[in-house]
């Protein structure tokens, strides 16, 4: 994912709607380092976006104790967006359930076992020059 345009943040984050594009080596800008100095462990922040090709994508970046984690919000059953619920990730369509802090699946489509689906993607991370950059 070489460019990405933010277009909202939603959930803890102060609304900073950032529009950053780029074809930087380091990915897309997605934060700024700041914003997430008030951001607890195990919270979650979502990102909405749009990839070039007009395609809404979100962005879920968590802060563990371990460091932070970006996941692609797209559910891996049937691509449908999730929605992020305390510290899960809930997809609408056939109720699948992820851990937020993980990308882990928790529940499958229909109530599956875990294994019937790959957890969410996760991005890269790069903390440099103030900015949060996700690859
Ligand atoms: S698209 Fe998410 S459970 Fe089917």
């Amino acid at each position: 994912m070489g460019a990405l345009l933010i277009t909202s943040v939603l959930a803890v984050a102060e609304a900073s709607t950032s529009i950053t594009k780029s074809d930087d080596p380091l990915g897309a800008k997605l934060t700024k380092s700041s914003a997430l100095k008030d951001v607890k462990i195990g919270q979650s922040l979502v990102y909405r976006g749009v990839e070039p090709s007009h395609k809404t994508i979100e962005v879920i970046l968590t802060k563990t104790k371990n460091g932070l984690i970006a996941l692609d919000g797209t559910c891996t059953s049937k691509g449908e967006v999730v929605t992020l619920k305390k510290t899960q990730l809930i997809c609408v369509s056939q109720g699948s359930v992820y851990q937020a802090s993980t990308g882990e699946v928790v529940l499958g489509p229909n109530g599956s076992p875990k294994d019937s689906i790959p957890s969410l993607n996760r991005y890269t991370i790069t903390d440099k020059s103030g900015w949060i950059w996700i690859k």
